[in-house]
Formats: structure tokens, sequence, C-alpha cells
């Protein structure tokens, strides 16, 4: 099937009545690419599972037009809720809330919470109107890569996932390149469950007040989530990270144990001995790393190197959302 252009009003009414007919979707956000059906028939978002090889325990982010649209799939919004969909949606941020029990059953899981998220991207907010007009309340996305996968971030990376029978709506590379942060209000403390581009402090700023963060270590009765499982977004190619100031040292203990086929290096300083070595520059801004960390994954995958090495960002939040992808993608 040929991508549908984004840009073109058609495409999208076509897409927004397949999505309607309960079709499967790659659709577009400013974070990834999504592999979107509709959250509210539980057999069309069924498909999502299947198609990416999910366990059906994993829950999925339903996608909606706004904060209107949320109360469909909301049993309550709370406060902290409202302060951060009015602050950042349309936007990188997932809200994790308390569910109506009748809506999204298959979607999330089963879970008394659901995850929402208002995208901002044009062909994404086009679609979503397109589709709410055919009486879909929601788009269940998760990344449209099969599971455990590096996540897409251009309309042909999804067709790499899915092959060319899946529709895909082109909306250009993405902008953001790495997933949502997730908040989860749906208790008393509002707790991070996966970083973003959105930094922890520009969401505690507009909370005032602070975020507990993660939940492998912290927070015990917080649903294991694939977002959270340690080793996740791996590309083909085995992936190392390490300091900046050894990388050196670590490619030179290399030596000359490579199969003919060459190593993958992204690192800000290119290193010193060349080859093997297929290097990719890695720019000294979190922002620009991650718009450019998955499709560098993937791209170096395609050139069959044996390994990645990764030189470990710095330290800092501005860095959190690179640092936790590199450290999962680097975890087997
Ligand atoms: O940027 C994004 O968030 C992208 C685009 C397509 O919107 N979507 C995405 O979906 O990353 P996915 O399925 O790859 O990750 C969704 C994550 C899950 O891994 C899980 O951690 C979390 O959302 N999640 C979903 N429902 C949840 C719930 N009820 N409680 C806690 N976490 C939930
Ligand atoms: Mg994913």
């Amino acid at each position: 099937m040929p991508l549908l252009s984004g840009r073109d009003p058609r495409c999208i009414l076509q897409a927004a009545k397949h999505l309607a007919a309960g079709g499967l979707l790659g659709f577009p956000t400013e974070t990834v690419y999504g592999l979107g059906a509709r959250a509210d028939v539980d057999t069309a978002a069924a498909g999502i599972f299947a198609a990416k090889g999910r366990p059906v325990d994993h829950p999925l982010i339903v996608h909606v037009t706004g904060v209107e649209a949320a109360h469909d799939f909301a049993a309550s919004w709370p406060a902290s809720a409202e302060v951060l969909a009015q602050r950042f949606w349309p936007g990188p941020l997932t809200l994790v809330v308390p569910r109506r029990p009748a809506v999204a059953g298959v979607a999330a899981a089963g879970l008394p919470t659901v995850a929402l998220r208002c995208p901002d991207h044009p062909v994404a907010l086009a679609l979503l109107r397109e589709a709410a007009g055919l009486g879909v309340r929601g788009l269940a996305g998760p990344s449209a890569n099969r599971f455990g996968r590096v996540s897409p971030t251009r309309a042909s990376h999804v067709v790499d996932e899915f092959g060319d029978s899946l529709m895909v709506l082109d909306g250009g590379p993405c902008r953001e390149g790495i997933e949502s942060a997730i908040v989860d209000v749906s208790r008393e403390e509002p707790v991070l469950l996966r970083p973003g581009t959105l930094t922890r402090a520009h969401i505690e700023a507009a909370l005032r007040r602070d975020l507990a963060v993660g939940l492998r270590d912290r927070d015990a009765q917080a649903p294991r989530v694939p977002g959270s499982l340690a080793a996740h977004y791996a590309p083909r190619a085995r992936v190392h990270l390490v300091p900046a100031d050894r990388m050196d040292d670590a490619l030179q203990a290399l030596g000359h144990q490579h199969d003919g086929r060459s190593v993958g290096v992204y690192s800000r300083q290119p290193p010193r001995n060349r080859s093997p070595i297929v290097h990719r520059a890695m720019s000294g801004d979190p922002s620009e790393v991650a718009h450019d960390l998955f499709a560098v994954l993937r791209g170096l995958d395609d050139e069959g190197v044996q390994a990645i090495w990764v030189e470990m960002p710095p330290e800092g939040t501005a860095w959190d959302g690179v640092r936790d992808r590199l450290q999962r993608a680097a975890t087997r």
C-alpha cells in the first residue's frame, strides 16, 4: 500500500474512515510514529497487540483531540491532570488517570487507569478530529514498532517494521524523536513513569511540586508496563554504552575481534582509530540527540554493523529521556 500524504485532506479522510471501520494505521506524532486503532472498540484495539506481538497486559496510550475528549475515557480528572494538560497539551506528555470502566478496556489492558495524550502534530490532530467526526472517541497508539524494538521516527521506518500491507499516513520526520514523558496523576502523589523531551523540571514547575520518579525501584504498586522494562528500544546490533573518556580504549580493546563487519560508534568525539568504524556524530544538544537517536540506531543496523558503541550522555535532567532510552537499548 502506498504511503498516504498527511498534507492531503483526502488522505486524512481516507485514513479516518479506515480507523472508524476498525482498521490499523501507522500515523505521525511529534514524538514517534504510532500504530493506531480506535480505542473505544475493543476488537479494533486488540489488533494492535496482535500486529506488534505485544503482550496483552501492556497498556497502550490513547490519543485524543484535547481535554474534552479525554473526559470520555477518564473516570475523574485530577487537579494535577488539568494543570498539566492546560500547560502542555497538545504536546509530548501522557497523563495516566482513573479510567471509565466501560471504555478502552483492551487498550488499557484491563487496568483501572488509562494513559491519555493529545499529540502536537498537525497531521495527528487533523486525523483525530476527522475520526472524531466519524464517531471515533480516541486512538489507541503505541509506537509503531514490533515489541521491544526501536521506535520509528519516519514513515519509512514504519514500513520497515510492518511491510507495505499496513496503511501509513506520512507526516514527515518526527520533531521530538523519543516517546512522550508519562506522568501518573491517578494517585495522591504524581509519579514520572517515563522521561521524555519534556524535562522533569518543566513538569515540576507547572505542578509547583516535586515529582516522584520511576516505578521500578521506588513504586512497587505501579503497574508493570513495557516502557518500564529494563530492556527495550533495542536495535539488532548489540548496544554498548561507554563514558566519553573510555571510548577510545574500549574500541582499542576490541582489536580485530570483528568478523569482517564494522562497528558503529555514536559519539561526540570521532574515535581515534577510524577503521573498521562507522561513526555517527552526536550533538551536544539533548533535543538534537533525542531527534536523531532512533534514526541513528536504525541506520547503523541497516549498515550491518556488528555492535554499536554509544557515548554515555552527560549528567543533568535535560538528558534524562535520551539516557533512559540508551540504557534500555543497551540492556539485554
Ligand atoms: O510518544 C508516545 O508516547 C508514543 C506516541 C505514538 O504517542 N507512544 C508510545 O506508546 O510510546 P508505547 O505503547 O510504546 O508506550 C506506552 C507506554 C507503555 O509502555 C506504558 O509504560 C505506559 O505507556 N502506559 C500506558 N497505559 C498505562 C497505564 N494505565 N498506567 C501506566 N502506564 C501506562
Ligand atoms: Mg514503544
